[in-house]
């Protein structure tokens, strides 16, 4: 659920489905993201996703819609029936891609030069650092994937640095193992802004904690096209007390 309120009273001005608007600002994050990250490197040809439910789903309508085209999209779940379901949604999407579902995990990132991890593991399950030995760009949308020794091996660079670091993420274990934060090269701000150079001798790890204001962002321009288009459903005499004193 996601409640805009107006800027000048405080008051609630819309009551919106938050999860379609947040699937969509995460993926559109994740793709532009891909767009700046590959810039120096070519834009990668074969893609993997590693956990493949609705952001992952997302991430790659937004990667099309953003002009994107693979050679090769992997797929790996822990769930066959997730890995089958994705690969039918890739079907449908019309991608002349060859799709191929792998068994294990290894097969999946040493296939890929493009890695978007988007499960729900709560503590890391990849920690082998020979598995990335091509330095691939991975997008870490799901944050808690990645063992710390592969972000030691990595140029890391998030969405914002304090919100990044804390809640258990990679990133956050990594800092509490090493007591400092000098592992982390920037964010995409400082990389769009030419203020962070990425070396293409080690894999780049993009871990976007996700921000607030996107989902702001994105709900302001639903409610816009929404008014525009007359087709905000208003709930009249919501508010039954307006004035302080009756
Ligand atoms: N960083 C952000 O801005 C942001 C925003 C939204 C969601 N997320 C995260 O994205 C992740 C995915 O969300 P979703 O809504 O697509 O979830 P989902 O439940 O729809 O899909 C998750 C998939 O991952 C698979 N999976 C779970 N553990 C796995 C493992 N260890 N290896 C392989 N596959 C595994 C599941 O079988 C499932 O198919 C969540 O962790 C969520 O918190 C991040």
């Amino acid at each position: 659920m996601l409640i805009l309120n107006e800027k000048a009273t405080g008051y609630p001005l819309a009551c919106m489905e938050g999860s379609i608007i947040s699937a969509s600002r995460t993926a559109a994050s994740a793709a532009a993201a891909a767009d700046w990250l590959s810039r120096g490197r070519g834009r990668p040809r074969r893609i993997g996703f590693f956990g493949v439910g609705l952001i992952a789903r997302y991430i790659h309508t937004f990667l099309n819609a953003a002009d994107w085209s693979f050679d090769e999209i992997g797929v790996f779940d822990l769930s066959g029936e997730s890995a089958e379901g994705y690969k039918g949604y890739l079907e449908r999407s019309g991608t002349r891609a060859r799709v191929t579902v792998h068994d294990g995990p290894e097969q999946l990132i040493r296939n890929s030069d493009l890695i978007v991890f988007a499960t729900v593991a709560g503590q890391p399950h990849v920690h082998d650092t020979t598995w990335f030995d091509h330095n691939p760009l991975v997008l870490h949308v799901s944050l808690r994937d990645l063992a710390p020794e592969i972000l030691l091996a990595s140029t890391n660079i998030l969405d914002d640095v304090d919100h990044c670091l804390k809640a258990g993420t990679s990133a956050h274990l990594v800092e509490q193992m090493v007591g400092h934060r000098n592992f982390v090269d920037g964010t995409l701000a400082d990389v769009m802004e030419g203020r962070v150079p990425l070396a293409d001798d080690r894999p780049i790890v993009f871990s976007p904690f996700g921000l607030g204001v996107l989902d702001l962002a994105v709900g302001k321009y639903v409610y816009d096209e929404l008014a525009s288009t007359g087709q905000l459903r208003v709930v009249e005499d919501f508010f039954s007390e307006l004035r302080r004193y009756g």
